[in-house]
C-alpha cells in the first residue's frame, strides 16, 4: 500500500518541476504565457544569453579560482540589436539596461578583474528582474561567490 501512493507521486513531482522550468525560455521549455508561434524556435536574443552564460560559466572555472583573470575576455554583444522571443520583453528601461551591461563588459574585457566580473554578472541581473526573472536563479550561480573568493 504505501509503495503504492509513493508512486502515485511522481507524476505530480514531474509535472512541478517541468512547470518551474518552464518559466521564460529558460532550460529551452517557452512559457505557454508567451505563446510562440514556434514553440522551440530559438529566438536570437536567447542564443546570445546561452553564449554569455556559458562564457560566464567558462571564465568562472578558468579564472575564479586562482584569482587571475589575465586574458580573460566576454562577447561584446549587442543586446539592443537582437530579437527576443517576444516583444513584451522589451521592457521600458531595456535599452539602458542593455547600453549599461554593454559598459561593464567593455570594462571588463579592457581590464578583467574580479570586481569587473561582478558587475557584468550584477549587469545581468538588474536587466532580469525588470525583464525576465526565469533565468535568475541560473545567474545567481555565476556570482563570484564564498566558494571562489
Ligand atoms: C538588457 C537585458 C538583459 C541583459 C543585460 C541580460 N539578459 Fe538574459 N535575457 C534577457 C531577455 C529579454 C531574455 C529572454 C530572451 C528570449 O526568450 O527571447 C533573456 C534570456 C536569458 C536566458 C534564457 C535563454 C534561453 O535559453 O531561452 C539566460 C540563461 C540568460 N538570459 C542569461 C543571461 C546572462 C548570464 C546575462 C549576463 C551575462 C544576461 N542574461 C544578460 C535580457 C537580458
Amino acid at each position: 500500500m504505501r509503495q503504492a501512493s509513493k508512486k502515485n507521486r511522481a507524476p505530480w513531482v514531474i509535472a512541478l518541476v517541468c512547470f518551474g522550468l518552464s518559466f521564460c525560455g529558460d532550460e529551452g521549455n517557452q512559457a505557454a504565457k508567451l505563446a510562440p508561434i514556434q514553440p522551440n524556435k530559438t529566438s536570437e536574443l536567447a542564443l546570445a544569453m546561452r553564449t554569455l552564460d556559458s562564457e560566464l560559466v567558462n571564465l568562472l572555472a578558468a579564472h575564479g579560482e586562482d584569482g587571475s583573470w589575465k586574458k580573460a575576455s566576454l562577447s561584446a554583444l549587442d543586446l539592443t540589436e537582437l530579437m527576443p522571443t517576444d516583444s513584451s520583453m522589451l521592457i521600458s528601461g531595456y535599452t539602458a539596461f542593455a547600453a549599461a551591461f554593454g559598459k561593464h563588459v567593455e570594462a571588463f574585457n579592457e581590464r578583467p578583474s574580479a570586481e569587473a566580473y561582478s558587475a557584468v554578472v550584477n549587469g545581468c541581473l538588474s536587466c532580469h528582474q525588470q525583464a525576465c526573472p526565469g533565468p535568475i536563479e541560473r545567474i545567481n550561480k555565476r556570482k563570484l561567490n564564498q566558494t571562489n573568493l
